[in-house]
């Protein structure tokens, strides 16, 4: 038997395999692989030293099975091995928008697990929203494997829209506010490749001021905000072309888009 199984190997079937092996302490021939695409399977069998079979071995001989392809290929994934999959076994999606009772469908058998991650995981950087079919004993074990690639919070499948309104679809909110920041640079007189660095750093300290000093937002915004200074003329900008409101607009328009589309 192997202890994980995965069957997807492009970016996020990597990044997750990478987490186990890297931070999670699984050696990499207690994993095996499946891919459709051969050339991704022996690359990361040589990058990785994990094994790599057909889909069918790895239902048949994985404890818990990652299950990364697109939503539109799960069909294809799972109908083929849909009678292979045993009552101790545990499946984790991380398939956007399909939910749970769509995964019974394939199969009753094995406990069912849905991730949202974000891309920051890839780095180890992630949010990854994480909701239970039902409460299992390999709770805590399958929780500090997730946690191998961020951050993790538990909630009710319903709510896991909400994770791809907010974190899944944030980095590119970020990565947009980073480029307008960084174009604001150039607008008045910087290189763009050195207002970008400045831009992306901008947002990192900020956000690692944020987490590392436990204030509140508004704490260290107002800390920046000296009266008559220069960033109160900066919010007020802000405020008048309504960023609060673009902001939290983009997360309930993420989100019902998310519900619309699982
Ligand atoms: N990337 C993200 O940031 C992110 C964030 C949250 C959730 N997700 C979820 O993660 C899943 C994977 O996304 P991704 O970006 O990693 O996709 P990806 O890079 O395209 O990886 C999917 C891999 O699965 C392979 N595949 C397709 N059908 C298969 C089958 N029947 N059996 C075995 N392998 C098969 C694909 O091969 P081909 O390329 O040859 O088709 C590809 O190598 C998606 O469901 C997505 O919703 C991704």
């Amino acid at each position: 038997m192997f202890k994980v199984g995965i069957i997807g190997v492009g970016n996020m079937g990597e990044a997750i395999l990478k987490g186990l092996i890297e931070k999670a302490g699984i050696n990499g021939p207690e994993i095996v692989i499946t891919d459709i695409n051969q050339d991704r399977v022996k690359d990361i069998i040589e990058k990785y030293n994990v094994a790599g079979t057909d889909i069918r071995k790895v239902v048949n001989l994985s404890e818990i099975i990652f299950l990364a392809v697109k939503p539109k290929d799960i069909e294809s994934a799972l109908e083929p091995v849909k009678d292979l999959f045993k009552e101790n076994q545990i499946l984790i999606s991380v398939l956007a928008g399909i939910k749970i009772e769509k995964i019974k469908k394939f199969t009753e058998k094995p406990l069912i697990i849905r991730i949202m991650p974000n891309t920051p995981a890839l780095i180890g950087e992630g949010v990854i929203g994480v909701s239970f079919e039902k409460n299992t004993e390999k709770k805590d074990f399958i929780l500090s494997l997730l946690k191998t690639l961020g951050e993790v919070y538990e909630v009710k499948e319903e709510l896991l829209d909400v994770i791809t309104g907010l974190s899944g679809s944030g980095p590119a909110y970020v990565f947009n506010f980073i480029d307008a920041l960084a174009q604001g640079g150039v607008k008045m007189g910087l290189s763009y490749d050195m207002a970008l660095k400045i831009a992306t750093q901008t947002v990192l300290g900020s956000a690692k001021l944020l987490k590392e000093s436990g204030q509140h937002p508004v704490v260290l915004r107002d800390m920046v905000t000296s009266p008559a200074g220069t960033t109160i003329y900066g919010l007020h900008e802000l405020e008048k072309k309504n960023f609060k409101d673009a902001v939290m607009s983009a997360v309930e328009a993420a989100t019902k888009r998310s519900k619309e589309l699982s």
